[in-house]
């Protein structure tokens, strides 16, 4: 029927979509201007816990230009959405103002509104607000955690056979506090029209958004729309919906006026998540080979007061490994912290951060290469899953390339043995792991009588290069070039698209626009056989083909034949299309009895130097087993960044609040320290690229976060060889390096 041609897919493509940014004609959420629009500015609590005594707006409101200021006395009904609804997820359980209860720094109080943002900003200063405050909870140390401990993985009995195992490991590992940095802030431009309200947002899932914020509002859902044309990234933060989106709306509503709400950085390190602080106890028994005979993880991760956010640590811990006894337990510890949100690899990375790093001090106890050890205890079924196939599990390859990509056999393991040009050198590695899914998706793709093939998703490219890989797929399915292709994303009015969330859009929307594609090319030949004057007229649909954007006879070339666009001007028709859907994951058969997951395997060369105490991570080999590579330039662009921010959790990313406060004392760009371009290594990275047959067609499975997971444990395991220094609480600092008593000779 459709002829395909291979080359677009797995080519490395620019983006699509980089001219129009780097032009700057692409719209963000805060690039939306409209007449008569006023701006709002928030004002966050100052106390960590308490209670609002009196709230004094009389002088805001007397500056020039305010119209308006809400805070919980004011701002009108707002709603909660419906627990447990995974349709309509929301990252705060309590709304906006919804009392006048303060349970974390910086949570809304208020929100002003006036003409200019100079004047709204001006304004939010003048607010006063009086506080009864109460003792705020900020402990650091996690061991208070109140509730049942919830066991997440078992099999066997691991407690006594960590007992009787020749060789224990037993140590706690703690990940602290970090914040979601995007370049983009977080901003919503609300504007209603009547009892409709369009909401120009940053949002990692239109859909999710708009289902949401109809709840909150408490209007029907077809009254709200969402439209997210370009993200400058999100890493989490931009999943679900936060409060200013409804301050900003209710604002708009009650002003009748466009409402621009932007957040600044200060407040993005209070009101819009962050990957909570974890602890995690790891229990490991093996034999004197190396061989795991017990596994327990326990983990405790931070929340807010009210909202029970799991990290789930335990992700990738019950089928990494095969062993036969394993538990996995977690639970959450209440603090006066505002809402944690998932962060690029939630639960796996700082989980697998601390397994790994358990399993590279294991090796060192055994005397065993810490790549052995992970070669001789590979899992061949899902061992947490009643034993079922793994769709396409290459871990153990992904050690083996990578290893030799890396040099490791070079390697020789006592402390500070290996030097190069005056440093001493520290090598680590260890292993990555993330979940793969398809996400329901509906996508409709349509020829168009000016020549050009439009395809339209409800799902949102957060900077990945999503509108890249729509333009790929529909090209290879049509052979119509990518500058006849136009690809729209980013509004709920759109058919349901995923979210950008999970790693999940490449794998979740390729099925739906080659579906969309063969409907559409379906309707075209049937089209040919039904208009008079076409040369296929009365023809069997089945005796017409079609090729590289061609209607032709079965049995004639397609040099013979017409344009799409020629046979839609003759049956006047200013275009054609078809709806293609993808169907999730778990109602596939042929993926619902596989356990699907992504593998890699992270290098680390550090180069240290004692006389100044400068350790830099200079070199990271990573292999990533991800299923087919769909465009292997913006995947390995993920992965890059994704080691990028490997070295920041390794070495520098913590958000440090005030113990008094809850500030975080840190929450700028200049004090919050990330990875930036000094600190860059070399990074090689190389894909597998085996098609993964549970995906569906093209059996790709996404790759915006595997490449952070691994890299920190695999830092800490170099920074022990080339320091001596075994690191258990993230970042490594100073602090520790000057333990170090390895020194030049
Ligand atoms: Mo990702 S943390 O699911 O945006």
């Amino acid at each position: 029927m459709s002829t395909t041609s291979d080359s677009i897919l797995g080519a490395a493509t620019p983006r699509i979509d980089g001219p129009s940014k780097t032009s700057g004609i692409a719209q963000y959420a805060a690039d939306f201007h409209f007449d008569n629009m006023a701006h709002a500015v928030p004002v966050g609590a100052t106390i960590a816990s308490g209670r609002i005594r009196r709230l004094d707006t009389s002088a805001a409101e007397q500056l020039p230009g305010v119209l308006l200021v809400l805070h919980h006395a004011n701002i009108g009904p707002l709603y909660r959405t419906v627990p447990g609804d995974d349709n309509a997820t929301n990252s705060e359980v309590r709304s906006a103002f919804e009392d006048d209860v303060i349970r974390h720094w910086g949570q809304h109080v208020a929100v002003v509104i006036a003409e200019t943002l100079e004047q709204a900003t001006a304004a939010a200063a003048a607010v006063k607000v009086d506080y009864e405050p109460e003792a705020a909870n900020l402990r650091t140390g996690l061991d208070d955690y109140t509730g049942a401990r919830k066991s997440v993985s078992k099999r066997g009995d691991p407690d006594a056979a960590f007992a009787s195992a020749p060789v224990k490991l037993d140590q706690t590992y703690i990940t602290p506090s970090e914040t979601h940095n995007p370049i983009e802030l977080h901003a919503s431009v609300a504007a209603w029209d009547g009892d409709r309200v369009t909401l120009y947002e940053t949002s990692q899932g239109v859909v999710n958004h708009r289902l949401v914020m109809a709840q909150v509002l408490g209007l029907p859902v077809e009254n709200v729309r969402v439209v997210t044309r370009f993200l400058g990234s999100g890493f989490g933060g931009k999943l679900f919906p936060w409060p200013h989106t409804a301050m900003a709306a209710v604002a708009a509503r009650k002003l009748n006026r466009p409402v621009k709400l932007s957040l600044n950085r200060r407040m993005m390190f209070s009101t819009v998540g962050y990957r909570p602080r974890t602890e995690q106890r790891i229990k490991l028994g093996a034999t004197k080979e190396g061989k795991l005979l017990a596994l327990r993880h326990d983990y405790l991760n931070v929340t807010s007061q009210l909202d029970d956010f799991n990290e789930g640590c335990g992700e990738a811990t019950p089928y990494l490994y095969s062993v036969a006894n394993l538990e996995v337990t977690g639970a959450v510890v209440h603090r006066n912290v505002g809402a944690p949100m998932w962060m690029r690899g939630p639960g796996a990375v700082p989980g697998l951060y601390a397994l790994e790093a358990g399993m590279n001090e294991l090796a060192e106890q055994l005397s065993i290469d810490p790549l052995q050890l992970r070669l001789m205890n590979d899992a061949d079924k899902d061992e947490a899953n009643n034993n079922i196939p793994f769709s396409s599990r290459h871990f153990k390859e992904c050690f083996q390339v990578g290893a030799k990509k890396f040099g490791w056999e070079k390697r020789t393991p006592a402390i500070g043995s290996m030097r190069r040009d005056g440093k001493i050198l520290g090598w680590g590695l260890a292993g990555a792991s993330w979940v793969a899914l398809r996400l329901p998706c509906t996508a409709s793709v349509e020829f168009c009588a000016n020549s050009r093939l439009c395809v339209r998703c409800g799902t949102q490219d957060i900077g990945t290069g999503t509108y890249t890989v729509f333009a790929q797929v529909l090209s290879h399915k049509t052979g119509i070039p990518l500058d006849r292709i136009d690809v729209i994303l980013g509004d709920s009015a759109l058919p349901d698209g995923p979210m950008s969330g999970g790693s999940m859009v490449t794998g979740s929307v390729l099925n739906a626009i080659a579906a969309g594609a063969d409907g559409a090319i379906q309707k075209l030949q049937k089209l040919a056989a039904a208009t008079d004057g076409s040369p296929y007229f009365n023809a069997k649909v089945e005796d017409v083909s079609f090729t590289q954007g061609r209607i032709h006879g079965k049995n004639q070339s397609p040099e013979n034949g017409m344009q799409f666009a020629d046979l839609l001007k003759m049956a006047r028709l200013n275009g054609i299309s078809a709806e293609g859907k993808t169907q999730p994951t778990w109602e596939d058969p042929k993926a619902k009895g596989v356990s699907l997951h992504s593998y890699g395997a992270q290098f680390v060369e550090v180069e240290w130097e004692p006389e100044i105490a400068r350790l830099r991570v200079s070199r990271v080999v990573t292999v990533i087993d991800a299923g087919r590579i769909i465009n292997p330039k913006a995947a390995a662009n993920q992965i890059e960044g994704a080691v990028v921010m490997g070295v920041g959790m390794g070495l520098l990313e913590e958000t440090i609040r005030d113990m008094r406060t809850g500030q975080p004392i840190n929450g700028s760009m200049a004090d919050y320290l990330m990875a930036t371009c000094a600190d860059l290594p070399d990074i090689d990275v190389t894909f597998l690229d085996y098609p993964d047959p549970a995906m569906g067609e093209f059996g790709a499975r996404g790759v915006g976060e595997i490449g952070l997971a691994g890299v920190a444990p695999a830092i800490t395991a170099a920074v022990y060889h080339a320091t001596g220094v075994r690191v258990r609480e993230l970042p490594v600092r100073i602090e520790h390096l000057l333990q170090s008593k390895v020194v030049e000779v």
